[in-house]
């Protein structure tokens, strides 16, 4: 009998994770589901789920939250700038309570990205690695869900504003990523193994318009802007001038190629296609 645990399992990725782990054919009693406040997932204990308590920021929770674990899906936190040390306490406790395998959700290319936000992720896995614990890293692609917040703001503009030019975009949904860590979890012979995971086809914000526009029956069109009329654009929308630049950044990292890949280790993980934009923007937008 093998013990899975998942972190963040009372967010989105890590439920998607946990629902996979229990129609892939594990036992709920032999998944840990490791959560701040455990009355977020008091479905997931109906379930028959464990819920156990564990912060990244309060390495004392650790020891016990692990005890037992064998193999751990790391879902990366979402307190962007304290995430390496959080991980690395994660890291840490799972090798003192002898788990013998880490997946954890990285991005893309996380050793050579320019993306703002790959620095932590390399720092993670360079931890990872450090630990002598094996480990799988996913280092995944966009999710189709960011793309899904203004979508009744688009049909009302008629367009989407960006600065990502012809940039192609591998991204999946949010459940086929946590699909393929469910299975990089359960299945052997993905020890010490560094995959890039993205969806297909591959979009470029003005064929997402495109599919928007088709899912919706309204008329959307995407209009790229520059860097500087993108960051004056949410700044005069009341976005301080931090986040505006930081979301302006990633449209330029779009554009760059940061958000591709024309790998299939996500299809294959899933042993399936990826779920095509299409599919995704009508379950979402109906
Ligand atoms: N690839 C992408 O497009 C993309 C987009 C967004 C995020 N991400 C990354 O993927 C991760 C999962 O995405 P998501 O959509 O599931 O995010 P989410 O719904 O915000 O979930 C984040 C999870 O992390 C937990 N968490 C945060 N800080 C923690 C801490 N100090 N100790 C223990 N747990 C902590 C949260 O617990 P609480 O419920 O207690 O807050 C929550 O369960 C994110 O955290 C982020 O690193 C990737």
């Amino acid at each position: 009998m093998t013990t899975y645990a998942v972190t963040g399992a009372s967010g989105s990725f890590g439920r998607h994770a946990v629902a996979s782990l229990i129609e892939s054919g594990v036992a709920p009693s032999d998944i840990v589901a490791l959560v701040r406040t455990p009355s977020k997932v008091a479905d997931l204990a109906e379930q028959g789920v464990q819920v156990r308590t564990a912060d990244y920021s309060a390495p004392d929770t650790l020891p016990e939250a692990l005890a037992g674990v064998d193999a751990l899906l790391l879902v990366s936190g979402s307190e962007v700038g304290q995430r390496v040390a959080q991980h690395s306490n994660v890291i840490d406790a799972a090798k003192a309570a002898g788990v013998s395998r880490i997946v954890y959700t990285s991005v893309l290319r996380a050793d050579t990205s320019e993306l703002i936000l790959a620095a932590e992720h390399k720092a993670t896995e360079e931890a990872l690695r450090a630990s002598g614990v094996a480990f799988t890293i996913l280092r995944n692609g966009w999710y189709i869900e960011n793309y899904l917040g203004q979508v009744e703001q688009s049909k009302a503009m008629g367009e989407i504003v960006g600065a990502s030019g012809d940039g192609r975009i591998s991204a999946a949904t949010r459940a086929d990523f946590a699909a393929a860590a469910a299975a990089a979890l359960v299945q052997p012979g993905h020890e010490n193994a560094v995959y890039e995971l993205g969806g297909a086809p591959t979009f470029t914000m003005t064929e997402f318009a495109a599919a928007l526009s088709a899912a919706t029956g309204a008329t959307i069109v995407y209009r790229d802007v520059t860097p500087e009329e993108h960051t004056a654009i949410l700044e005069s929308v009341g976005l301080d001038a931090g986040t505006a630049g930081f979301v302006t950044a990633l449209e330029v990292g779009t554009k760059r190629g940061d958000l591709f890949t024309d790998s299939d280790d996500l299809q294959r993980l899933l042993g399936r296609e990826s779920t095509p934009l299409a599919e995704a923007l009508a379950s979402a937008v109906k």
